[in-house]
């Protein structure tokens, strides 16, 4: 069983600006509840209940979302209002750790700040703004593979040749069921340079001793720590292993992948999906009837 769970979340989010000036990206909505809760709630499902956000500067908001907010329960209880109550109530239970990043020197050295509190049993990572779809089971998937094999896991896409520079890419050895044994790993490569178009998306099973190379690790791309470097030192030591995630994933800290999340969660939302269908299949209806269309 895995317990323990991180969440980075101390970057600084410039794809989605200005919106992260001075709020952060983990807390922009989809449709009623922000992305960092979407993964927290991923993790509970999986049975790991002790969790850590790595925060940073402009990132109070998130612990403050974690909270409980007696002033709102109150006013909630006190106006009969149980179903808001029960919705802001429901992650109480949990206990969050908070680790702060004093300045966003890249994934990894956000993954080394969680080292006191991981200690040493191996923990998941959840990249909030990869959403994972709720009816999905890939973390779990996840678990499994890794604690039958005794061996870290990380969650792979098959990438379009177009976006293997906005990923980690494996190079890896096929050994069916979706698990690749990993060769390789290379941060963000060029099309021509990509050993393959298995690109490393934002759930990883680690075990503690990545925390022993990322203590020594130089920064790399970018100027930032990077996992994927210290992966490739890591798949060098002892068997590492990538699973394909076939199911749908949205890439919710780009503008892009962010509306296609919103649209995708809202027509499947109890409350709201008929009603934004309607409006949707009328927009298309305009959209594609007028004689001047608006694109
Ligand atoms: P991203 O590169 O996707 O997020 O990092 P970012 O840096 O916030 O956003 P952009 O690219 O500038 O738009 C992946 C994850 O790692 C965390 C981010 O918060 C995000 O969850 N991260 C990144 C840190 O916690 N610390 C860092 O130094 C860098």
């Amino acid at each position: 069983m895995i317990k323990k769970a991180v969440f980075p979340a101390a970057g600084l989010g410039t794809r989605f600006l200005p919106a992260t000036k001075a709020s952060p990206k983990e807390m922009l909505p989809l449709v009623d509840k922000p992305l960092i809760q979407y993964a927290v709630e991923e993790a509970g499902n999986c049975g790991m209940e002790e969790l850590l956000i790595i925060t940073g500067k402009q990132k109070r908001a998130i612990e403050d979302h974690f909270d409980s907010a007696y002033e709102l329960e109150d006013a909630l209880t006190k106006k009969g209002k149980k179903d808001l109550l029960e919705m802001v109530r429901r992650l109480n239970h949990i206990n969050f750790a908070y680790i702060r990043q004093r300045a966003p020197l890249g994934l990894g050295h956000a993954i080394l700040c969680a080292k006191p509190f991981v200690k040493v049993e191996p923990f998941a990572v959840l990249l909030s703004d990869d959403v994972i779809d709720p009816e999905d089971s890939l973390l779990a998937d996840m678990v499994g593979i890794a604690t039958e094999r005794d061996a870290p896991v990380v969650a792979l896409e098959m990438v379009a040749e177009d976006d293997v520079e906005k990923y980690g890419i494996i190079e890896g050895k096929d050994e069916g069921g979706g698990i690749y044994r990993i060769k390789r790993l290379v941060e963000k490569p060029k099309p021509s340079e990509a050993p393959s178009r298995l690109g490393i998306i934002g759930r990883y099973i680690l075990t503690p001793d990545i925390f022993d190379i990322l203590e020594t690790l130089p920064a790399g791309k970018g100027g930032e720590v990077q996992l994927t470097d210290a992966l490739n030192r890591l798949a060098g030591r002892r068997p590492v292993y990538g699973y394909l995630f076939r199911g749908k994933r949205y890439d919710a800290g780009d503008k892009l992948g962010f509306l296609q999340a919103t649209v995708e969660l809202a027509l499947k939302d109890k409350a709201l999906g008929a009603a934004f269908r309607e409006f949707l299949a009328g927009l298309m209806k305009d959209e594609f009837s007028s004689p001047h269309p608006r694109r």
